[in-house]
């Protein structure tokens, strides 16, 4: 499936993945060395869907949700149904298999009981978007330490927003006290591994250099760097295509200059046109004057004579 294909079909179900992290999912699951992949949280199918889409010959994939059913303590309880009430797995399974001929290996049930289902050290990437509780979130951090391989990477949503406090303090306390080294961010996910950063931070960096439609930089984190990567609001055109945008930009504007000189210069013509008209009525009304006092002129001197 192509990558315009696979967007469209990304835009027909629910759900909070936007498109800088699609791309930078894109790019994690498209290098590396073989492994799984795991999904902690897959609400509606979308993220899961795209993550269908980069698996290769040999690689599992399992995605671990409640859905319908109930959640282990009452506040994760309270947080699922106030977000989402109108989730089940048969939604879920229908989104997927819209695009997908198999669906993936489904734990249906809370992320607490994912090392039964996924063996250790066996991904190369997991995502992690699950309950936004601190308890729950840190144990979701511990799974994924625990299943990824050396050089793996985990994804952690919402790890900055203002409603989600338990997510910012498990990814950050597993960054200070775990080892987790942060990779790159953006607005909604951070990007992290167990491994060396700086490899992987190089190589994103050469690939974000090719991207019109991501924005990057990278900020100082301590002693360490963080790329943060953003989606551009006008892609910048690049290349063949960009050229010609360019071409097409400088004759805009050539033409947009040579319209209003050609409306300064119609306006001048107005003005001048305007001004003839009244020279022509002064003229006419002036006539019979000038002709009567030629008259009188021309008699006075004749009479003088
Ligand atoms: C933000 S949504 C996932 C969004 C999805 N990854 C996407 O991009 O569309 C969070 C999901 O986590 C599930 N969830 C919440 N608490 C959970 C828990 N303790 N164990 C497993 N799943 C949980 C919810 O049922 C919901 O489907």
């Amino acid at each position: 499936m192509s990558t315009p294909e696979l967007t469209a079909a990304l835009e027909r179900i629910p759900g909070w993945f936007w498109p800088a992290d699609q791309r930078l999912f894109e790019w994690f699951l498209s290098g590396g060395a073989q492994g799984d992949v795991l999904e902690l949280g897959a609400y509606l199918g979308k993220s899961a869907v795209l993550i269908g889409a980069h698996l290769r010959q040999g690689e599992g994939f399992t995605v671990c949700d409640l859905f319908e059913s109930d959640a282990p303590d009452a506040d994760n309880n309270a947080e699922t149904s106030r977000s989402y009430s109108t989730l089940s797995r048969q939604k879920f399974e229908q989104n997927y298999l819209s695009v997908h001929d198999t669906l993936p290996e489904i734990v249906h049930g809370p992320t607490s009981i994912i090392l039964d289902h996924v063996k250790a050290d066996s991904c190369r990437f997991v995502h992690v978007d699950a309950s936004h509780l601190y308890t729950h979130v840190k144990g979701d951090v511990l799974a994924a330490r625990a299943v990824l391989k050396g050089d793996g990477v985990v994804a952690f949503d919402d790890y900055r927003s203002e409603h989600t406090p338990g997510v910012a303090l498990a990814v950050w306390e597993a960054v200070a006290g775990l080892g987790m080294a942060p990779i790159c961010v953006s607005s909604q996910k951070l990007y992290a591994m167990w491994g060396d950063p700086v490899p992987v931070q190089r190589r994103l960096l050469e690939w974000l250099g090719t991207r019109a439609d991501l924005w990057h930089t990278t900020d100082v984190l301590g002693d360490r760097e963080l790329v943060r990567v953003n989606q551009r609001k006008k892609p910048k055109a690049a290349g063949a295509s960009g050229a010609a945008a360019g071409d097409l930009d400088r004759l805009a504007a050539e033409l947009r200059r040579t319209t209003a000189e050609l409306r300064k210069v119609t306006t001048e013509s107005q003005n001048t046109v305007q001004a003839l008209k009244k020279a022509v009525r002064d003229v006419s009304l002036l006539g019979p004057v000038a002709h009567r006092a030629a008259g009188w002129l021309r008699r006075r001197s004749v009479s003088r004579k």
